[in-house]
């Protein structure tokens, strides 16, 4: 254990139940180490409301700390060790732009239901709360949006159009059914139309890290290793996704490889998701199955949390120095309607 390792390791016990670490799955094994609880971004959501600790402290980008912010009990406080961490994907739906596209699409009497992904800010989830919308994660986004259709004319997708897509499809919805929404910075661009009949609209925004995977990518994969089973997140293409034997959440990944190691003894397994994680389970599953992916792909928001910045973070949270993730106290009620609405219909 090198001396950082051991001063968190140290700092963690004198800490003692005070304190609770948790980690996303794209974080490095450094960080992991630490953590009490790993999980992908339902499971973190829902494990908060039982913590019992004063602090938590969450090893992820600038949304899953707020999103834990808000399901933390009263008198708790979420620290990140890195509050500049922000998920690429959740910048690219400024909420005011969002709030002109959901007025100028509502204008005529339509009934809109936003349904913002996880990956989104706070201010995003007080909208959508406020719209009568709600929040899926990559692993409930089918129940969500089947929910979501369910209530009103069309539903808003936000941010990710590959997610949206690839979820629609599962639903069996076609190309005929969504729209990719043109936008600007005074909401829909010129010439696009207010009134879409389309069920499904969706924000043009994506995630630059899983986007980088592509069909040739696939393809050299199943060249290189005839009979290869490969796996993506659904934040990748669908196109990519199409070629794939199976999608979902980090958890979902992490399962599928488990049972691939047990099932198929020798054979090989790609995964198209973050690199941390394929590097996990690769050295997790080295001498049963071969993990490999398709090229090494990492969330660089993810990477800002580091061992020594955890360290200052116990550190500080020991002296009564560490200062809390805020949340703006008008946008807490909307924001946390968006969420428990999810926690409810997919209970
Ligand atoms: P999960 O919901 O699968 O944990 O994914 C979160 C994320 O940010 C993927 O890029
Ligand atoms: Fe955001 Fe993509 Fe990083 Fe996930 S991998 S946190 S969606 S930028």
């Amino acid at each position: 254990m090198n001396a950082t390792a051991q001063a968190i390791t140290d700092i963690k016990k004198t800490l003692g139940k005070n304190v609770y670490i948790l980690g996303h799955h794209y974080q490095n094994d450094a960080i992991v180490a630490h953590c009490d609880k790993t999980g992908d971004s339902l499971e973190l959501s829902r494990c908060v409301p039982d913590i019992e600790a004063d602090h938590i402290v969450f090893c992820g980008v600038h949304f899953m700390g707020e999103t834990a912010a808000l399901l933390a009990r009263p008198g708790q406080s979420v620290h990140l060790p890195d509050l500049s961490s922000s998920c690429t994907m959740s910048m690219m739906t400024p909420a005011a732009i969002a709030r002109k596209v959901l007025k100028q699409l509502t204008a005529s009497g339509r009934k809109i239901t936003p349904l913002a992904y996880v990956n989104t800010t706070l201010d995003i989830k007080a909208l959508v709360g406020e719209y009568g919308g709600g929040v899926c994660t990559s692993a409930n986004a089918g129940k969500m949006l089947a929910w979501a259709l369910k209530q009103g004319d069309s539903v808003l997708f936000l941010p990710d159009k590959h997610l949206g897509r690839n979820t629609a499809k599962k639903l069996w919805l076609s190309a005929e059914d969504w729209h990719i929404l043109r936008i600007n910075k005074t909401g829909l661009a010129d010439g696009e139309s207010r009134e879409i009949d389309r069920p499904l609209l969706l924000w043009p925004g994506c995630c630059c890290i899983h986007t980088r995977f592509t069909p040739d990518m696939i393809a050299a994969a199943r060249a290189a290793h005839p009979g290869c089973r490969i796996l993506a997140h659904p934040e990748s293409r669908p196109e990519v996704i199409e070629r794939c034997d199976a999608d979902g959440s980090t958890a979902f990944l992490i399962k599928e490889s488990m049972r691939f190691a047990e099932e198929s003894p020798g054979s090989t397994l790609y995964i198209a998701t973050e690199y941390n994680l394929v590097h996990r389970l690769a050295t997790r599953c080295k001498g049963r199955c071969r993990i490999l992916s398709p090229i090494r792909s990492i969330c660089g928001d993810m990477a800002k949390v580091t061992a020594k910045k955890l360290l200052r973070t116990l550190t500080d949270i020991s002296k009564g120095k560490s200062a809390p993730l805020a949340v703006e106290p008008a946008q807490v009620e909307p924001a946390r309607l968006s969420l428990t609405r999810m926690l409810e219909i997919c209970a």
